[in-house]
């Protein structure tokens, strides 16, 4: 796609242009963040595994990203649904369970031991969530250790989903009330407990909304040294209870920043104790989504929330994918991409197989969001820009234009990437056409189709200008 000259596109459309200069430092600076290879990791819901593996997008789906970066999505297997269910050793199934309609999730589940046959059968590191809230401690710990002999990819367990949610009348509080410390008392118990059996392999917290640094800094040092890694989870919004969602504001630049700056002093507490940290499950919205999260402009919202976690410390994100047929912020599905799977891919191609660590260019209080990412050896090899301005397909299309100096190419040309879509409303399964570089998408199995185009931006004195609509991101390519 040939783009027009910005002064003949403005005089035809009368758009706004705000022109900025922004330098791309030369070399990472100092505050640059490092950038974990599966930082865009996927997690799925307990239950639903077994029916994600028969689908071709998920091996797909998966192999984009991994061939993109490099390096395997991690998957972590959990949810909801980790907390009901109960491993049968002599089940033939990778799973059993009963439901009115199979839009629903079971509230009770069996699973046997090929479940951990096929959680085997994944590329990229598996963190497995386990069954605390049912109080069965010798279930839990027989099906830890049978992951443990079948899973050579196994990274990392949790016991138990969002305690934060048990009641007092959880099988785990044993009639003695709930809290936070009543958690941090029981996760201690059970991973000292189970330790000498799986090793020093937890995953610790699994919060929605308790602090994580509060289990780091009270759990003591004999239960610390069994977590390996700290899981919070982040749903910026919720449609649940009839709660109304904002796309506008999930997509906000300055609102993301705003939102994943909560996040560093938990990372920084993690990694002061010598744990990774995890968004150990995320997504846009819980409670089916608010009829936001399909949209372009919940892909969008990916790039921006993946590149602001990683600046605060979040080293992997995994993006939570629930029941087949019934998940609104779910990359694919049964014969289906969505929407949200371009930016995942999108941001993926920007930090790339070489992208080692991460800037941010601007000052985050604005709707345009800008990123530089350096090599290893700190050169700069990428730019995006992410025009986060709501476009919801009326009225004018506005755009923002970013000139870049500092480059180390004096005179020539450099290629771009563009990511977009005619509205940041579009839905891929409802026929929209969200395209990476003008043409690339992906069949209903998450093949790619199409074939990916860059635009040529002219370097004239060590300075380019790009130009990107609202609700929409390109990539510069300095290499
Ligand atoms: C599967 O679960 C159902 C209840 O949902 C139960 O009746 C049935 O016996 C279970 N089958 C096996 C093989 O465990
Ligand atoms: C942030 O950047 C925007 C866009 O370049 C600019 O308009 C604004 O004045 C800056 N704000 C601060 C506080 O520097
Ligand atoms: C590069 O661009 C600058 C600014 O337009 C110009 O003054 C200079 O002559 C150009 N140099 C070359 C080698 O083309």
């Amino acid at each position: 796609m040939v783009r027009l000259p910005i002064a003949f596109a403005a005089f035809a459309c009368l758009c706004i242009w705000h022109v900025e200069g922004i330098v791309v430092p030369s070399s990472a600076p100092s505050n640059a963040a490092a950038v974990d290879p599966s930082l865009v990791s996927v997690s799925i819901e307990f239950f639903a595994f077994p029916g994600y593996t028969q689908l071709r997008g998920t091996s797909n789906c998966l192999a984009n990203l991994a061939s993109v970066r490099g390096a395997q999505p991690a998957v972590r297997i959990g949810g909801t649904t980790q907390d009901r269910a109960t491993y049968d050793p002599n089940l033939q199934t990778p799973v059993n369970y009963t439901v009115a309609s199979p839009a629903d999730a079971p509230t009770a589940l069996t699973y046997g031991p090929s479940f951990f046959t096929l959680a085997s059968q994944l590329e990229g590191e598996v963190t497995l969530g386990l069954n605390r809230q049912l109080n069965n401690q010798a279930n839990t710990l027989a099906a830890g250790s049978r992951a443990k002999q079948s899973m050579g990819n196994l990274y990392a367990i949790e016991l138990g989903n969002e305690p934060d949610l048990y009641s007092s009348s959880s099988p785990i509080a044993a009639g003695n009330g709930w809290s936070q410390s009543a958690d941090i008392s029981s996760e201690s118990k059970w991973f000292t407990a189970m330790a000498p059996t799986l090793g020093n392999i937890f995953q610790g917290a699994v919060y929605l909304s308790w602090n994580t640094r509060t289990l780091v800094s009270s759990i003591g040092s004999g239960a610390l040294n069994a977590i390996k890694t700290i899981s919070r989870h982040s749903y910026p919004q919720s449609a649940c209870g009839g709660a109304s969602t904002n796309l506008p504001s999930l997509m906000s630049h300055s609102g993301i920043v705003s939102y994943v700056s909560q996040y560093a002093a938990e990372a920084s507490t993690a990694h002061g104790a010598g744990k990774r940290f995890f968004l150990g499950e995320t997504n846009s919205a819980t409670c089916g989504g608010g009829g936001i999260s399909p949209t372009f402009g919940a892909g969008l919202w990916i790039i921006d929330y993946v590149l602001q976690s990683a600046l605060v410390g979040v080293e992997r994100l995994y993006f939570h994918h629930g029941t087949i047929g019934n998940c609104a912020y779910c990359w694919w599905g049964q014969d289906a991409v969505y929407s949200p799977y371009y930016g995942a891919v999108f941001v993926s191609e920007f930090l790339g197989a070489d992208g080692a660590k991460l800037a941010m260019l601007d000052n985050g209080t604005s709707a345009t969001a800008v990123y530089a990412v350096y090599s290893s050896s700190n050169a700069p090899l990428r730019l995006l820009v992410l025009n986060s301005n709501y476009f919801d397909g009326t009225g004018t299309r506005t755009s923002t234009s970013v000139t870049f100096t500092g480059l180390s190419t004096t005179n020539g040309t450099k290629q771009t990437k563009r990511l977009t879509a005619p509205s940041a409303l579009s839905r891929v399964d409802q026929g929209a056409s969200v395209t990476i570089g003008g043409d690339g998408s992906f069949g209903s199995d998450c093949s790619r189709e199409g074939t990916e185009r860059m635009e040529p931006v002219v370097v004239n004195g060590n300075a380019l200008t790009v130009s990107v609509q609202a609700s929409e991101a390109v990539i510069v390519y300095l290499q």
